[in-house]
């Protein structure tokens, strides 16, 4: 077989969780793609960590962006090492050197995406993405091409696998709000910074990238209404469930006859609604396109294996060498959104 040269920036949890995919599913892979997959560089912080799961021994690591960018061998460039300057100037001059691309990094791409994916579509290269959204639910894939058709009138996530975790925690055991937190930390499903997830601005991230993805219309970030989690109380949790409710982070987005209605915040939610039993790290989206009608995807999104799965899934359809499309518009840059304000609740 051939092999399609990989380098990684970043062998934290998703990293290492695309690596023990790699390993388990590896002539699975090579049957489908007629080439087998390779990490051949590792970008790293520090060398001298403990590796849980090392990356095998054709792996070099090393801390310099410049060699891994600059390596003439890499066929692909994998960013999983999270930040916003790091990755952009990663990113950008991967994409300069003419090498394909393949991120989770939500909050870049939300922070800055537009001028990365105009780079990619000058360059005509693969800027894929379908891990920064819901880890392993397939949500980038099916709206760019599987929906392409409809027009989505509204879509409500539970996009944050930390948050979910939380409130979940809270509900069934009554643990305390920095208890549950401290686990989603443990199990890998947390940013570096856990603000992000607490405060709401991943699931924002995130709501950002749906936006482009569903509606063909930039949401700036900053014009995101955005309320998080941070300072829930067992009693908030008990209270709901006594009236037969339970507390989810919900990112919502409403198309009001041509205008976007958009947030995320915390909100009260039927026991017996299906979104109700979206619990742990599990993510959902429930969608209306106006031709499919109602659509749910369902499942984990946070996560070594979730995520890698997602990130292998881009690198295949990248490997595959199909045209580039990393939008799913074929304009090169989108129109602002019109916006309308939230409804005061
Ligand atoms: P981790 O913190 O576990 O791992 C980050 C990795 O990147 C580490 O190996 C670290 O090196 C390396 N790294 C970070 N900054 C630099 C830098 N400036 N230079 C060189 N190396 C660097 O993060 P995750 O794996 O959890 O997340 C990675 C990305 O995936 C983030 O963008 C995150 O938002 C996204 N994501 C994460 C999910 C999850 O469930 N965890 C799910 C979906 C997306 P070292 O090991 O030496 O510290
Ligand atoms: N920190 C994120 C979450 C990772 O908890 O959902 C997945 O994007």
């Amino acid at each position: 077989h051939d092999m399609v040269k990989l380098g990684l920036a970043g062998y934290g949890t998703v990293g290492t969780g695309l690596a023990r995919i790699l390993e388990e599913n590896g002539d699975w892979i090579a049957r489908r793609l007629g080439k087998r997959l390779g990490i051949t560089k590792v970008l790293v912080r520090n060398l001298d960590k403990g590796r849980a799961f090392p990356p095998g021994p054709k792996t070099t690591f090393t801390t310099s962006m410049e060699e891994l960018v600059n390596d003439p061998e890499i066929d692909i460039v994998v960013e999983l090492m999270g930040g916003i300057e790091a990755p952009y100037q990663l990113i950008r001059s991967a994409l300069e050197k003419g090498k394909p691309v393949v991120t989770a990094n939500k909050a870049l791409l939300a922070e800055r995406g537009p001028e990365l994916f105009a780079l990619a579509n000058r360059q005509e290269l693969g800027l894929y993405y379908e891990a920064s959204v819901a880890g392993g639910i397939p949500i980038v894939e099916t709206l760019k091409q599987s929906l392409a058709g409809n027009k989505i009138k509204t879509l409500t996530g539970i996009l944050n696998g930390t948050a979910n975790f939380i409130l979940s925690e809270m509900t069934a055991t009554g643990m305390d709000f920095t208890d549950a937190l401290g686990l989603a930390q443990d199990k890998g499903y947390a940013e570096a910074d856990p603000e992000l997830d607490i405060e709401g601005m991943d699931a924002a991230h995130k709501l950002c990238l749906l936006i482009r993805l569903a509606h063909g219309q930039d949401y700036p970030l900053h014009d995101l209404p955005v309320q998080g989690i941070t300072g829930m109380h067992p009693f908030d949790i008990e209270m709901a469930r006594d009236f037969g409710y339970r507390i989810k982070l919900l990112a919502q987005v409403k198309d009001r006859s041509g205008h976007l209605q958009a947030g995320v915040f915390p909100a009260l939610i039927k026991e017996d609604h299906i979104l109700a039993k979206v619990d742990g790290p599990y993510n959902a989206i429930l969608l209306d396109g106006n031709a499919v009608g109602p659509i749910m995807l369902y499942g984990q999104g946070a996560g070594d294996l979730p995520t890698g799965s997602a990130v292998l899934a881009d690198i295949m359809a990248l490997a595959r060498k199909t045209a580039p499309n990393n939008t799913g518009f074929i304009e090169e840059s989108l129109p602002k959104a019109q916006i309308l304000a939230p409804e005061q609740t």
